[in-house]
């Protein structure tokens, strides 16, 4: 496969993205992570800041790029030259979800692959609310992403009740 997308709220990046990253980034030329612009989903993180965590965090894997991207994710992966995308399967619960969007997509544009990844076992229940909820509340969640998005979060945080 020439390249790859690999869509996202990102919000923030977990360790199960990492995963998924550095395994997806093994099966293509190219793996381009692009983080949705969407701002109605009341994010943590904005659109910049993610990125600039993901470049930190992918900057050692030489043939991942990271962009940004508003709208649908097929004019995206037209832009990009890229007609598949790819998304991790945690959970059962994660399948409807997983294929309205696929089945979305391939409709809006039938050159459009969804290839879907399963997540590692310690992985199949993490994801960015459960990070964000745990942080909110003290707990600790250091086994769930890397230190550096750890300290971006707890700076949040700190911020958010102006400590
Ligand atoms: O990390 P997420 O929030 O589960 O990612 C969801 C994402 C970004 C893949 C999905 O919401 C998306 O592709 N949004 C862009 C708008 C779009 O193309 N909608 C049609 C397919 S549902």
């Amino acid at each position: 496969m020439k390249s790859v997308v690999y869509p996202g709220s990102f919000d923030p990046p977990t360790n199960g993205h990492l995963d998924i990253i550095k395994r997806a980034s093994q099966l293509t030329d190219k793996l381009i992570v692009a983080v949705l612009n969407n701002q109605a989903k009341m994010p943590m993180f904005s659109l910049e800041e993610k990125m600039e965590m993901l470049k930190e965090l992918t900057k050692s894997i030489e043939n991942v790029e990271v962009y940004s991207f508003d709208g649908l994710l097929v004019d995206f992966c037209e832009k990009v030259n890229s007609n598949v995308v790819i998304r991790g399967l945690r959970a059962l619960t994660d399948f409807e979800y997983e294929f309205q969007i696929a089945l979305t997509n391939r409709t809006l544009n039938k050159n459009i692959e969804t290839l879907f990844m399963a997540t590692t076992t310690e992985n199949l229940w993490l994801s960015s609310s459960v990070v964000k909820e745990i942080a909110m509340l003290n707990g600790e969640y250091s086994g769930m992403v890397p230190l550096f998005v750890k300290n971006k979060i707890e700076e949040k945080i700190s911020k958010k009740r102006g400590v």
